[in-house]
C-alpha cells in the first residue's frame, strides 16, 4: 500500500494495490456502502458480483456507463441514497471504468455537500487517469463532462486482475495515457515501457502493477502542484489538442479516445521536431514505443480541414491561437500558443498523407 497526498487541497488520497479481487472487500465489512457499478465488470468477474449480492451493500448497475453518465443517472442515485438514509459519513463506491467513476464521484461530491468516496477503477484508463486527480463529471446535452467538480476520493483501489477482461483495443486505449505520462516525465519511463512491452501486452500482473504505479505517480505529482489546472497540469494535455481535432473528425462514428491521443502524440512530437525543438532521435524513440503496440487505426478518419476545425474549437484555446503542448525533449513538455494556423494545417496535411494506419 502506498499513500499519496494532494498538497494543494491538503487532502490525503490513499492508493492501495491488491492482488486478489476478493481482498478488496475485507476493509469494507461493517461499513454502510452504496456501489455504482459497471454491469460489464460484474458479468466478467462473477466472484465480485457474488460478494456484492451477499453483502448488505446497495448497488446500482450501469449497462452502458458512458451513455448513462448523465443527469438522469445522477438523480436516480441521489434518490436511492436518500431513500436508504445514507449520510455524509457513509461510503459511495464507484466500481468500473472512467465513465462509472466520474459519475459516482460527482454524486459523492454533491450528496449532502460531499460524502465519503472510494474509487475502484477497472479499466486501464480508469486506473492511470480518470481515478487520479479529483475531476468528477457528468455529460450534459451531448457535451462531455459539462457539469462536474473537483473532489478527491479517500481511497483509490487498484487491482490488475480486472484488466484481464478488457478487450485488446480497450486495453490499448488506456495504455495511451501510460505512454503519455512516460513521454512527459522521463526517457527512463519511456524505455521501461519499451523494454516491458511483451509483459505489458500479455498483461503480466507484476509488470502492470509497476507501470500503473509509475504512471499514477506522474499524474499525481503534476496534479498535486496544480490541482485546479492553472499551470503545469496542462502538460497532461500532451497530444490532446490534436486528439480533440481527430475525435471531432470522427464524431459521427466515435473512436476510442486513447487511439486519437496516440495519433495526437505522434503529431505533437513530429511537429516539435519540425519546429526544431525535439531531436530526431527522441522522435524516433517515441514512434518506436507507440509502434510496438497493436493499435487499430484502420477506421479512423483523418480529414485535415475537419481536424483543424475541431482543434480550433478546443476549450483550452486562448482567442484565435491554438494551444498545444509540444516537446523540447522526452520529459520536457512546453506550452505553445500556435498563431500560424496555415503552417499548422500544412503540417497536419503532410503528416496524414504519410501516416500508415
Ligand atoms: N476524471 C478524469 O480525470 C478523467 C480522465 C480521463 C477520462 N475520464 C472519463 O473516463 C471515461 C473513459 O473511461 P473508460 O475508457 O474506462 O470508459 P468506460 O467507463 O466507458 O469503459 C469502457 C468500456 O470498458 C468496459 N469495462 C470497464 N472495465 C472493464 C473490465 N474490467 N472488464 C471488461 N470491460 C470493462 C465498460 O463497461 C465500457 O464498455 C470518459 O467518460 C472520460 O470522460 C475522466
Amino acid at each position: 500500500m502506498r499513500e499519496i497526498e494532494f498538497t494543494n487541497t491538503k487532502e490525503k488520497v490513499i492508493l492501495k494495490f491488491f492482488d486478489r479481487t476478493s481482498d478488496i472487500f475485507k476493509d469494507l465489512v461493517g461499513k454502510k456502502c452504496f456501489f455504482v457499478c459497471d454491469a460489464n465488470v460484474l458479468s466478467s468477474h462473477p466472484s465480485m458480483a457474488s460478494w456484492l449480492d451477499k453483502s448488505k451493500a446497495i448497488k446500482i448497475l450501469l449497462d452502458q456507463p458512458e451513455a448513462q453518465k448523465n443527469l438522469e443517472s445522477y438523480k436516480k442515485i441521489i434518490e436511492a441514497l436518500k431513500k436508504h438514509n445514507f449520510t455524509r459519513k457513509d461510503y459511495l463506491i464507484g466500481l468500473g471504468g472512467g465513465a462509472t467513476t466520474d459519475l459516482a464521484g460527482f454524486v459523492a461530491a454533491t450528496y449532502m455537500r460531499g460524502m465519503r468516496f472510494i474509487q475502484i477503477p477497472t479499466s486501464l484508463l480508469g486506473q492511470v487517469d480518470a481515478s487520479v486527480g479529483g475531476k468528477t463529471a457528468i455529460n450534459f446535452e451531448g457535451i462531455k463532462n459539462f457539469v462536474g467538480s473537483f473532489y478527491n476520493p479517500e481511497q483509490i483501489i487498484i487491482n490488475t486482475e480486472f484488466l484481464s477482461s478488457l478487450n485488446e483495443q480497450e486495453f490499448l486505449n488506456g495504455l495511451a495515457e501510460v505512454i503519455k505520462h512516460a513521454i512527459i516525465s522521463s526517457e527512463e519511463s519511456l524505455n521501461e515501457i519499451f523494454d516491458e512491452k511483451s509483459a505489458i501486452v500479455s498483461r503480466e500482473p507484476e509488470t502492470l502493477s509497476q507501470i500503473i504505479d509509475n504512471s499514477i505517480a506522474v499524474k499525481e505529482s503534476i496534479v498535486s502542484e496544480d490541482f485546479n489546472e492553472t499551470g503545469k497540469r496542462k502538460f497532461l494535455n500532451f497530444g490532446h489538442t490534436f486528439a480533440h481535432g481527430i475525435e471531432y473528425a470522427n464524431r459521427m462514428q466515435p473512436i476510442l479516445h486513447g487511439h486519437a491521443v496516440v495519433i495526437g502524440m505522434l503529431m505533437a512530437s513530429t511537429y516539435s521536431e519540425h519546429k526544431g525543438m525535439l531531436d530526431a532521435a527522441d522522435l524516433e524513440k517515441i514512434k518506436q514505443v507507440i509502434g510496438s503496440f497493436n493499435y487499430d487505426f484502420s477506421n479512423i478518419n483523418l480529414d485535415v480541414e475537419t481536424i483543424v476545425e475541431g482543434m480550433k474549437s478546443d476549450k483550452k484555446n486562448q482567442s484565435e491561437k491554438i494551444t498545444l503542448i509540444l516537446l523540447k525533449g522526452i520529459g520536457n513538455p512546453v506550452l505553445h500558443e500556435e498563431e500560424n494556423i496555415k503552417n499548422l494545417t500544412n503540417f497536419i496535411r503532410d503528416f496524414t498523407e504519410n501516416f500508415e494506419k
